[in-house]
């Protein structure tokens, strides 16, 4: 028998209810069955066209918005309807921490069914626009054009394009002019890039043929209007690259660090990649209240300095440390974490598998004249071992701050083990978050947690939980 397709059906008058875990609206039909809506806001009336039917929930868009919930309001960029960067904008700011504090709660209590403590108040931003120190775009030799353009009959002028590749389409990028998330020197530096390929008419990456010299361009900045560019071509081809490194150094002052990396994959991952240092310094230097960090291409920093420093703050007051304690820091990056507390406790060993960052983590250690932290290179589940916890001692504290994945289960079953008195467990995803945590209650109680909001516009959240041993 073949498979049933999924038909699309209307389904009118759906009131949007709540937000769902990946920042989608949730209503239901006449029947009760669950929807969850692209681009809704919760309140709309709306009528819905489905699209699919995923573990018996409807995936749907909107049709015909028939009464504008109270919470929506003017998105403020001209790629919104497009670009996938910040999907909320057309969410009041006091809505979405509202919908991202319920997301948090729900998916401890719904979902993993975990009991939490206190629940704090979710911490929103002040700084909600170009909040962001790190961007990439890509280049594409095809730019997304809207249907309704292509419909009005102008003339389009069909260039390649740099920006966000369309979701859904692997080969067209959303050009983007204007882009709110990070200071508006980005704009400057990538539209300079976009005019100088055009008129040196050097290719646009091409991924269905795998051919075309430009494909990314990498832009960090820090808060004193400092930055760091990379640009990333297809190969290496030197009567290319040099005139456009020169050029751009030429141009922009504020570029203090200048790199170029060669991909010839067929993906744009950069882990795997060497960047070739051009000009300037080989780092950015920020710095997270009392403590400094150098910053190179390839380690990973907060994306939002601003907020960072509170959520560093928040970890701090969670693990309340009093000067004796022995610190694991797991997922430690260039050793922020570990770093920001070396201060408050008697030594502090961090993990973390990027060995540039590891490198970076120990030049900043010197940096800010740290001499009781150490650090590991290598994957978690490989380096902490019982022999490691022999080694450097058992943990008083665990710091533990993994990507959105979370922690291999392996690593968790090793938290239970070392049963360190405390662990505060940071997260940029609430559910595989509450998903480990799902197994670390057979030995630990969540005390409280403390959602953080450090990507406003966007549905995603981070959240630090604080974990108590049970006395038992
Ligand atoms: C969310 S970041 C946290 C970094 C750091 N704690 C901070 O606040 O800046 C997660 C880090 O985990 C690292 N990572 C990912 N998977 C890993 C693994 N299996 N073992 C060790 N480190 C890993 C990433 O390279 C990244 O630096």
């Amino acid at each position: 028998m073949g498979r049933r397709r999924n038909r699309r059906k209307l389904i009118k008058n759906v009131r949007l209810t709540g937000i769902a875990d990946k920042g989608k609206a949730v209503g239901r039909d006449e029947e009760g069955m669950v929807i969850f809506v692209e681009d809704g806001v919760p309140g709309d009336l709306m009528d819905v066209m489905t699209l699919r039917k995923k573990k018996g929930v409807w995936q749907a868009r909107p049709e015909t918005l028939i009464e504008k919930s109270p919470d929506r309001t003017e998105p403020f960029c001209q790629h919104f309807s497009n670009c996938g960067g910040c999907k909320w904008q057309h969410l009041n700011y006091e809505s979405q921490i509202k919908h991202k504090h319920q997301v948090t709660i729900d998916a401890f209590q719904r979902i993993a069914k975990v009991d939490i403590g206190e629940v704090l108040p979710i911490l929103g931003c002040e700084i909600t626009k170009f909040y962001r120190n790190k961007m990439v775009f890509s280049f594409c030799s095809k730019q997304w054009i809207d249907q309704e353009v292509i419909d009005s009959g102008v003339e389009i002028d069909f260039k390649p394009g740099l920006g966000f590749y369309r979701a859904g389409a692997f080969d067209k990028v959303v050009d983007i002019q204007e882009c709110f998330l990070q200071d508006s020197v980005n704009d400057k530096i990538r539209n300079w890039l976009r005019d100088y390929a055009y008129k040196n008419e050097l290719t646009f990456h091409d991924p269905r043929k795998h051919e075309g010299m430009m494909r990314n361009l990498f832009l960090r900045c820090n808060r004193k209007g400092e930055w760091m560019v990379n640009i990333y071509f297809h190969k290496m081809e030197e009567e290319v690259i040099f005139p456009l490194m020169k050029e751009m150094q030429a141009t922009f002052l504020e570029i203090t660090s200048l790199w170029y990396t060669i991909n010839p994959k067929m993906n744009d991952s950069t882990h795997d990649l060497e960047p070739i240092h051009f000009g300037g310094e080989k780092f950015l230097l920020e710095s997270l209240d009392h403590v400094q960090f150098k910053i190179s291409p390839k380690s990973f920093f907060q994306t939002n300095t601003y907020q960072a420093e509170k959520l560093y703050q928040i970890i701090s007051a969670f693990a309340n440390l009093e000067g004796h304690e022995n610190v694991y820091d797991l997922y430690t990056g260039l050793g922020s974490i570990a770093l920001y507390l070396a201060n408050n406790c008697k030594q502090v060993v961090g993990i973390e598998e990027i060995e540039e960052a590891i490198q970076d983590a120990k030049v900043n250690q010197e940096l800010n004249k740290i001499t009781n932290a150490s650090f590991y290179a290598g994957d978690v589940k490989d380096i902490l071992t019982p022999t490691f916890a022999e080694r450097h001692g058992k943990p008083d504290l665990l710091i533990t701050d993994p990507p959105r994945a979370g922690m291999h289960e392996e690593v968790v079953r090793m938290l239970l083990e070392l049963e360190s008195p405390k662990i505060v467990y940071i997260s940029c995803n609430p559910s595989t978050q509450a998903r480990d945590i799902a197994i670390l209650k057979e030995k630990y109680e969540v005390l409280k947690i403390q959602p953080v909001d450090m990507f406003p516009h966007t549905h995603h959240i981070e959240n630090v939980a604080l974990l108590a041993l049970r006395n038992e």
